[in-house]
């Protein structure tokens, strides 16, 4: 909890492993700024020496040494920017990769809850913000001050007065400043919202078109986008018009200050209290001024703008990661596939009432165990807790009696297929889409996963498994989507199979010879099988009966067909369905 209000400071750690070339960058900083604040010392002595004494011959060395100088700014601020680069961008790559990572560690609630909107702009544009801040701004920041602390001290030597009066002046430029960066902060925050609420729409208009289209939904959606859209032009608006004043007072006052100083220098230089070229050592170190104090007000600008981007950021890192290893997680050991619900109950995240409540059913290694009931009875619940979609909230559950919790995700997650109601396709090739990273031995794996699944018209794509499908790509069917995701599931033999109502948008023909293949696959395994039909739940040994996320029943298909009534009941609603589409 507390590091949500850490802000940018949190992600400073990121810097560490680039360590060497921080320190190298600050090094050369302040070697330009030693060399930087030198050069007027060098022009007043030119003045004062050989131009007020006549003496040309020692001009060129004078002129030789500010070349020098010149040069090791000039390479000083070359290598800084340079390094500053490079520790910036990798430290952009680790901060993305630990988000990216930490999304896909979150449990399928957090994703229920967050518009992805909202989520992209985190990702490209918040920790584009924390990373020009932490690389550049940070640095900046540094050199800033070190400069503005050196010029001023340069400036109090030359002439205490004209020094003093300077400072003075500073004082409004800081109050004006401060000022406008409050206001603009919460402007920045406002943008960054607003920017996401736009994608969102925009995302929405792209992945539900069909069903925007179906429901005349168009002009309504429109209608949002545009507010959006306009609220958002006016919010970038007010942040233009915000900045333009106060850079324009930024420009106007120094050179106020300038003239301030042109004057009783003037007066200093006549009194002869101070030399001319004292003086003008003093005017170029006030233009030397003058740059750090628009960057002071540029450098806060960011600072603020990574804030409330840490902040955003902070708000998808503190997700709890309720589904997680624990610290002493083992290996999963490749076992026999038994599988045990103990008491279980479960409760949504936010949820009030209980799904599931004292389930207790042990599906024996090897054996296929049907889930039936009602829609909405719990029976997608129970699957998904096997693979630890979510936790329990009461009781376990276990696989050859190690409790779910007590293993590591990917070595629970490298055992199991699973095949869920809403087959889920990425924008990706169908191959990428059937491996999803997986160590894949050959294909003909990936063949035989094709054919239980009978999946083969993959083949006829035109690239073939190159095809790309999802979002972006090649349209397949709902039944053509669902044989993906069974092959999907089945690739690889894996121990445990879960399958929610793998085969409810195959049509009958296909399911039959989809359930032929099946059978084989189910033999090596232990699974759940989510079903209506009564064909599919010929392929279970046992079936188990939910009702109102209680199990009331389990038995054989025919035990249940004898002694529950609920169960005859469903199944007579399933074929009469079956018959209804037949003959339409
Ligand atoms: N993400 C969620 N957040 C809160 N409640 C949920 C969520 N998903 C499902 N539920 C609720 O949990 C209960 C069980 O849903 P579940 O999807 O497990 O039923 P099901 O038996 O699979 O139904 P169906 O046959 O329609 O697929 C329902 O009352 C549902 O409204
Ligand atoms: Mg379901």
């Amino acid at each position: 909890m507390s590091s949500r209000h850490k802000g940018v400071r949190r992600y400073l750690p990121y810097l560490r492993p680039y360590t060497r070339q921080v320190v190298t960058m600050c090094v050369a900083a302040m070697v330009a700024i030693a060399a930087a604040t030198a050069i007027p010392q060098v022009i007043k002595a030119i003045i004062d020496g050989p131009v007020t004494h006549r003496q040309t011959a020692d001009l060129p060395l004078y002129a030789g040494l500010v070349v020098a100088l010149a040069l090791m700014e000039a390479a000083g601020n070359f290598i800084r920017r340079n390094l500053s680069g490079t520790v910036s961008f990798n430290m952009e790559t680790d901060l993305r990769n630990d988000f990216y990572a930490h999304l896909q560690s979150l449990q399928v609630a957090f994703h229920d809850n967050w518009q992805s909107g909202q989520l992209l702009s985190r990702a490209i544009g918040d920790i584009n913000t924390v990373r020009r801040f932490v690389g550049f701004g940070l640095i900046f920041a540094i050199v800033f001050v070190v400069q503005f602390g050196a010029v001023v001290f340069m400036l109090f030597r030359l002439d205490l007065l004209l020094a003093a009066v300077t400072a003075l002046m500073a004082l409004p430029v800081a109050a004006i400043s401060r000022h406008f960066f409050t206001k603009y902060a919460v402007i920045a925050r406002r943008v960054q919202d607003q920017q996401g609420d736009v994608t969102t729409v925009i995302e929405e208009m792209a992945t539900g078109v069909r069903i925007i289209k179906a429901f005349g939904r168009d002009a309504l959606l429109f209608g949002r986008y545009r507010t959006e859209v306009a609220e958002l032009r006016d919010t970038n608006f007010l942040s233009v018009d915000t900045r333009a004043q106060f850079w324009t007072l930024m420009t106007l006052l120094p050179n106020l200050i300038l003239v301030l100083v042109v004057l009783l220098g003037g007066f200093a230089t006549l009194n002869h209290q101070l030399s001319v070229g004292g003086l003008v050592a003093f005017i170029t170190y006030l233009f030397m001024l003058i740059w750090p104090m628009d960057a002071l007000g540029w450098i806060l600008a960011m600072g603020d703008e990574a804030q409330t981007a840490s902040i955003r950021l902070s708000e998808v890192f503190d997700s709890l990661r309720d589904v997680d290893d624990r610290p002493d997680a083992d290996t999963l050991p490749a076992g026999r596939g038994e599988i045990r619900f103990e008491n279980v109950s479960f409760t949504y995240p936010g949820g009030r009432a209980p799904v599931l409540a004292g389930v207790d059913l042990h599906v024996r290694a090897g054996e296929t165990m049907a889930l039936v009931g009602r829609t909405g009875s719990g029976k997608t619940t129970l699957a998904m807790l096997v693979p630890r979609l979510y936790d329990v909230t009461g009781g376990r559950v276990t696989i050859d009696g190690h409790d779910l919790r007590d293993v590591t995700l990917r070595s629970l997650r490298a055992q199991i297929g699973t095949a869920f109601e809403d087959p889920i396709l990425f924008s990706a090739s169908v191959h990428e889409n059937l491996v999803m990273g997986r160590a894949i031995s050959d294909d003909e794996e990936l063949k035989q996963a094709l054919e239980v699944a009978e999946a083969g018209f993959v083949w006829e794509l035109p690239w073939g498994l190159e095809t790309r499908v999802g979002e972006q790509g090649y349209t397949l069917s709902g039944g053509q989507r669902q044989r993906l995701a069974l092959a999907r599931a089945v690739l690889g033999h894996p121990r445990v199979l879960i399958l929610d109502d793998p085969l409810s948008s195959v049509d009958v023909h296909t399911e039959a010879q989809i359930e032929a293949a099946l059978r084989r696959v189910l033999q090596g395994a232990t699974a759940i099988l989510v079903a209506h039909r009564p064909s599919t739940l010929a392929l279970a040994d046992r079936v188990a009966l939910l009702d109102g996320g209680h199990i009331v029943a389990v038995g054989t298909h025919s035990e249940l067909m004898r002694n529950q009534p609920l169960y005859r009941q469903l199944l007579a609603q399933e074929a009469e369905a079956v018959e209804r589409g037949a003959a339409s």
